[in-house]
């Protein structure tokens, strides 16, 4: 008999079906047998008499079973509201065993948020079973699918780009991969897809996205992880308008269709300059909410372009950012210029950064500078990009979302992590497969050419 899921039962009332799942709880009423069985549609309550079934009374929690039975429909008081399957019932006729379970190191039932964060971890498989993982995930697709079609409709196209390249700054540090075949060289892991989406710009793509996973060195916080995945997008001939207008289309959409539970608090969103947002609420992510259950939207503009520091300028947001100023002023007083830079704010939370660019090589040139770079320095690190702007660069700009922070903020989850299946615990491990991992065979270090370092020689 073809499997069907739990959620259809309820327009099979009188037919014999199968359904497939897990064994969420078994208790005993009486003579007999409550079965919650879960699949990834939600539970079904099934009514099991162990004189009839002569293997029911062995079943446990987390075992996988197919029953065969047939569908009824409760009695009007034992109607349970609470899930989808709340009308019916099945009578249980056979119940085949697909797979034994040991008792799981952790309830599923719940929202697991009681449980030990590196037991979650380490039994990720089992966490991810429970509802609210369940919905967290769906949800995420849900969202990611959303994304595709908008942009897709608005004449963008998804182009992947490189994970084995080179380092970019975007202010962390990089993770880096030993080259076997160039003995002592190294890729870098992106941080960003930054200089490939601008040279796709260059390419001729004009409209470009991708859901782009980036790798960041820096410390795990709540609302962080060291390998993410970015929304990133680029567009031609465009100013900053034209991509904030695109964006708030798109999360307006995406809330109306995929979290429609949600209020936004204000539309358009408000444009905040960054000198207001500092003044104000002493934060270039202000929370604007003015109760718990809205979405509070804004974008913040007008950064500055360069972020004094003990040994001279740091990018606010990149060197690639458009400067609002002449080739002389961004030389003599880079601390007075402001830029085309603009960040998506959502309840205090910045969930994505952006600007236009600078295409005009010379202008690039001069941010480098500085930033400190010398001359040599920039060739050697930027001047593919350079080299590339001579050929016929359109204006473009573009802006990058941290996927997973925007749906942290709308699936009301307080860390990064319960909205992806296989995070990383706060110092930077995989505690499911064991990573990073020191056991590398000794030739594998060799072919790579790496010696490691004794603890003592560090
Ligand atoms: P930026 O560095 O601001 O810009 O990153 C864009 C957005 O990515 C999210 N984000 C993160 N999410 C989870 N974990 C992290 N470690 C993390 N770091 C950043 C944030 C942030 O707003 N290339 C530019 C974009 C551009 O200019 O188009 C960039 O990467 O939500």
């Amino acid at each position: 008999m073809k499997r069907i899921l739990n959620e259809d039962t309820v327009k099979k009332v009188g037919e014999k079906v199968s359904v497939c799942g897990w064994v969420d709880s078994i208790r005993a009423h009486g003579k007999i047998l409550f079965l919650d069985l879960r699949d990834r549609s939600g539970v079904l309550q099934i009514v099991v008499n162990p004189k009839e079934i002569n293997n029911a009374e062995d079943l446990r929690g987390e075992w996988v079973v197919e029953v065969v039975g047939e569908v009824k429909e409760r009695p009007e008081n034992m109607i349970n509201q609470e899930i989808v399957t709340g009308k019916v019932e099945m009578k249980a006729e056979a119940i085949k065993i697909l797979n034994q379970a040991e008792t799981p190191p952790l309830h599923v039932a719940g929202d697991g948020k009681e449980i030990n964060e590196e037991v979650r971890m380490k039994y990720r498989y089992i966490d991810i079973r429970r509802r609210r993982m369940q919905r967290n995930l769906r949800k995420r697709h849900e969202a990611a699918h959303f994304f595709r079609k908008f942009l897709t409709k608005k004449g963008f196209i998804e182009v992947e780009t490189p994970n084995l390249t080179k380092s970019t700054p975007e202010g962390a540090r990089d993770f880096l991969v030993p080259s076997r075949k160039q003995p002592g060289a190294f890729y870098a892991l992106p941080q960003s897809p930054q200089q490939y989406k601008q040279l796709l710009m260059v390419g001729g793509v004009e409209r470009y996205f991708q859901f782009a996973r980036c790798f960041r060195d820096e410390d795990i916080r709540a609302d962080r992880q060291a390998e993410f995945t970015q929304l990133d997008m680029e567009m031609s001939f465009v100013e900053r308008e034209d991509v904030l207008d695109l964006v708030e289309e798109m999360f307006i959409k995406v809330v109306e269709e995929v979290f429609p539970d949600k209020k936004i608090k204000e539309k358009p969103f408000p444009r905040i300059s960054h000198e207001k947002a500092m003044k104000k609420w002493g934060s270039d992510r202000p929370d604007l909410r003015d109760n718990e259950d809205e979405l509070a939207f804004a974008f913040v503009v007008d950064f500055p372009m360069f972020e004094k520091f003990e040994k001279g300028f740091r990018a606010e947001h990149h060197p690639f950012t458009k400067p609002d100023a002449s080739i002389d002023e961004i030389k003599k007083n880079p601390e007075k210029i402001s830029a085309f830079q603009y960040d998506l704010v959502l309840n205090g939370e910045e969930i994505g950064g952006g600007s236009i660019r600078s295409h005009d090589p010379d202008i690039l040139e001069a941010v480098f500078e500085v930033l400190g770079h010398e001359k040599e320095e920039i060739r050697a690190k930027f001047g593919h990009l350079l080299d590339a702007f001579k050929y016929g660069v359109p204006p473009h700009g573009g802006i990058a979302f941290g996927f997973e922070r925007f749906l942290m903020v709308l699936l009301d989850e307080e860390n990064i992590r319960e909205v992806m299946a296989f995070p990383k615990t706060g110092d930077g491990r995989g505690l499911m497969m064991g990573t990073p991992s020191k056991n590398i065979e000794k030739d594998q270090l060799k072919e790579l050419h790496i010696n490691v370092l004794e603890d003592d020689e560090e």
